[in-house]
């Protein structure tokens, strides 16, 4: 179900929490570890999620539950620190509560960002990666029951859900930064538990490069509502089915927070060009 007085409810609290007539122009999703890119916004006004009308809250560690408002590389942001996943009972519609609620605040841009296990053999840990395309493997959609018209249309195109013009901006600052960053494609389970080594050896041949349990419904949520979207994995692990090491959330963690630095750096880098763009559309 998509629930429009919810949206609009956090939305208007959202908004009267804001300096008089601040639009952000491009939102921003923090995933695992991420949080600290919220420490560089300048003139941050900072909202806790749980008061707007039953936000729900974040049960996953590292996950912060609140907004941050401010600007960031002179670009007018809006960051949320911390999202619900399918595995902690959330159902679609929650999962994109803060996606729809910054577009209808005004964001034309969204960077969705994430922690997530590389499956391509080349890919390593501690590097970035840029969504080149995701696969939903999670059997849910934001989009199922009445369709909002007013959002956008019931059938969404899906051929490019992560904008080539972005990824175009986001690879050139890697570059010229000397970070690295891969491309690639990006598969969605539902988790809890991380993937066995069949289904690893699955997902890699249904085309897959990294695996985490985010993003992608937010992604279609966004795209829905005509939104551009960059999408940014951190590879906190590597996804070997022939020699599998076991992975804990804590090793995830930690190896997210080892790239959040590249990240920010990336991001901070990229905004203006992707403001720009994003504005023209
Ligand atoms: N699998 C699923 N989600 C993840 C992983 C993984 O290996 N690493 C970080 N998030």
């Amino acid at each position: 179900m998509q629930k429009l007085r919810k949206v609009q409810t956090c939305a208007k609290r959202l908004a009267g929490e804001l300096p008089q007539g601040f639009s952000p122009q491009v939102g921003i999703v923090l995933g695992t570890g991420l949080g600290p890119l919220a420490d560089s916004v300048e003139n941050a006004v900072s909202i806790r999620a749980q008061g707007l009308d039953d936000f729900p809250p974040s049960s996953a560690p590292s996950h912060e539950g609140r907004f941050v408002a401010g600007i960031l590389a002179g670009v007018p942001v809006i960051l949320q620190q911390g999202r619900c996943h399918l595995y902690e009972g959330r159902r679609p519609d929650d999962i994109c509560l803060g996606v729809r609620v910054m577009a209808v605040l005004g964001a034309r841009g969204l960077i969705i960002t994430n922690a997530a296990g590389a499956v391509n053999p080349l890919f390593d840990a501690g590097s970035l990666m840029c969504l080149d395309d995701h696969l939903n493997m999670t059997g849910r959609s934001p989009l199922t029951g009445p369709n909002q018209e007013s959002w956008g249309p019931r059938f969404p195109d899906m051929s490019a859900p992560y904008d080539r013009t972005l990824i175009a901006v986001a690879e050139r600052k890697a570059l010229e930064l000397g970070i690295k960053m891969e491309k690639g494609v990006y598969a969605c389970v539902p988790g809890p538990q991380l993937e066995t080594r069949a289904e690893t050896r699955a997902l890699r041949a249904l085309g897959a490069d990294a695996v985490g349990m985010s993003t992608v419904l937010e992604v279609i949520a966004a795209r829905h509502m005509g939104l551009k979207v960059l999408g940014i994995s951190c590879l906190t692990n590597k996804n070997l089915p022939d020699c599998m090491a076991e992975t804990t959330i804590e090793e995830i963690i930690d190896s997210a927070k080892g790239c959040g630095d590249a990240l920010k750096r990336l991001i901070t880098a990229s905004l203006p060009a992707m403001a720009r763009f994003c504005s023209k559309q």
